[in-house]
C-alpha cells in the first residue's frame, strides 16, 4: 500500500466536486432508502473488524464509527487516495488506504476481517468478471464472516417521461459501444454462491416516491462523469467515442429534473456469509 494515487482507467470522476456532490449524495440516498449502516442480521461483537472495498470518500465508514460501537476497527481501501478527507479529520477507529481489490490482498489482511461492506461497484468492473472482486472478498473474511454489498443495477432502471425514456435507448447503445457492462449487478444474488457465500438476504425494490428526485438527481450528475470517462478513455483508441449528442440532451434533463420525470437505477442490496 503506497501513498500515491496510482493512474487508471477509471470512468466516474474524483475531483472534489464530484466527490462532494455524487458520492455524498448517493450515501444520503442509499441511508434514507436503507435504514441502516449495519444490517440488522450481522451480530456486534466486541472488538469486531470492518473492511470498505472501494471506499471513495470514506462517508460509509465514517457514519458507521458515529453509530457502531468505538471499539470497532473500521479500514477503508481505494485504488485511489484521491478522494479521501484529510488524515488529521478520520475518526480515530478507521485508517483509509490504498488497495487493489481485484488482486489477491496482501498476507498480513487475510482473514482478518467479520465484515467486508462494498457499494456502487457498477462502474468498476471490465466486462461482466465478479469472480476477482469475490475471491478478494473471501480472503479477507474470517470462517462465518459476512459480505454486504450494496450496489446499482444499470441494466433495469425505473424511467419515465418521453425524454428520459429516449435518453435510456441512448445510454443503453453507448454503454455497449463502450463496452461497459452492468448485468452482474442484478445477478449477485446467483454469483456470491458459487465463491461459496450463503445468501441470507437480497432485494431489488425499487426506490419509493419520496427518494425517486434524489435518485434522478445524483444518477444524472453521475451520468455526465460517465461520459466524460468514456470520451476520455476511448481518445487514443482506433475508434474514439464522441458523447457530445449525449451531453446536450443530458443538459436538457438536468434543467427539467421538476417536470415529472423519473431517471433511477434499481437498489440491488446482498448480504451473504461466508461458508467453509
Ligand atoms: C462509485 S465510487 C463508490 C465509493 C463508495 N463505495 C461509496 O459508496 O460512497 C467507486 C470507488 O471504487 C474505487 N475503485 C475502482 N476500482 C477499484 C479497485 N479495483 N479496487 C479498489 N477500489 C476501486 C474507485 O476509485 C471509487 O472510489
Amino acid at each position: 500500500m503506497g501513498p500515491v494515487a496510482q493512474e487508471d482507467r477509471y470512468v466516474l470522476g474524483r475531483g472534489v466536486s464530484d466527490s462532494i456532490r455524487r458520492l455524498d449524495a448517493q450515501h444520503l440516498l442509499w441511508r434514507m432508502y436503507l435504514g441502516h449502516i449495519l444490517h440488522p442480521r450481522i451480530p456486534i461483537t466486541e472488538g469486531m473488524k470492518i473492511a470498505e472495498l472501494g471506499t471513495g470518500t470514506g462517508v460509509w465508514l465514517f457514519d458507521a464509527s458515529r453509530v457502531l460501537p468505538s471499539n470497532m476497527e473500521l479500514h477503508g481501501y481505494d485504488l485511489s487516495n484521491n478522494q479521501f478527507p484529510p488524515k488529521h479529520l478520520w475518526p480515530e477507529n478507521v485508517t483509509l488506504g490504498i488497495l487493489d481489490s481485484l488482486t489477491d490482498p496482501p498476507s498480513h489482511l487475510i482473514g482478518q476481517y467479520d465484515v467486508v461492506h462494498l457499494r456502487m461497484w457498477a462502474s468498476n468492473l471490465k466486462g461482466n468478471d465478479t469472480a476477482p472482486v469475490l475471491e478478494h472478498v473471501r480472503k479477507l473474511l474470517k470462517p462465518g464472516g459476512y459480505i454486504q454489498w450494496e450496489d446499482a443495477d444499470l441494466v433495469n432502471q425505473s424511467v419515465s417521461g418521453d425524454k428520459a425514456e429516449h435518453f435510456a435507448l441512448m445510454m443503453r447503445d453507448i454503454f455497449k459501444q463502450s463496452g461497459l457492462q452492468y448485468d452482474w449487478v442484478a445477478d449477485l444474488p446467483n454469483r456470491l454462491p458459487h465463491h461459496r457465500f450463503e445468501i441470507l438476504q437480497a432485494s431489488n425494490k425499487k426506490f419509493h416516491h419520496d427518494l425517486v428526485q434524489l435518485c434522478t438527481n445524483t444518477y444524472l450528475m453521475a451520468i455526465v462523469e460517465i461520459l466524460q470517462g468514456i470520451e476520455r478513455n476511448s481518445a487514443n483508441t482506433n475508434s474514439p467515442i464522441l458523447v457530445r449528442e449525449h451531453e446536450e440532451m443530458l443538459f436538457k434533463l438536468l434543467q427539467n429534473t421538476r417536470d415529472g420525470m423519473v431517471y433511477n437505477w434499481i437498489p440491488i442490496t446482498v448480504l451473504g456469509q461466508k461458508k467453509e
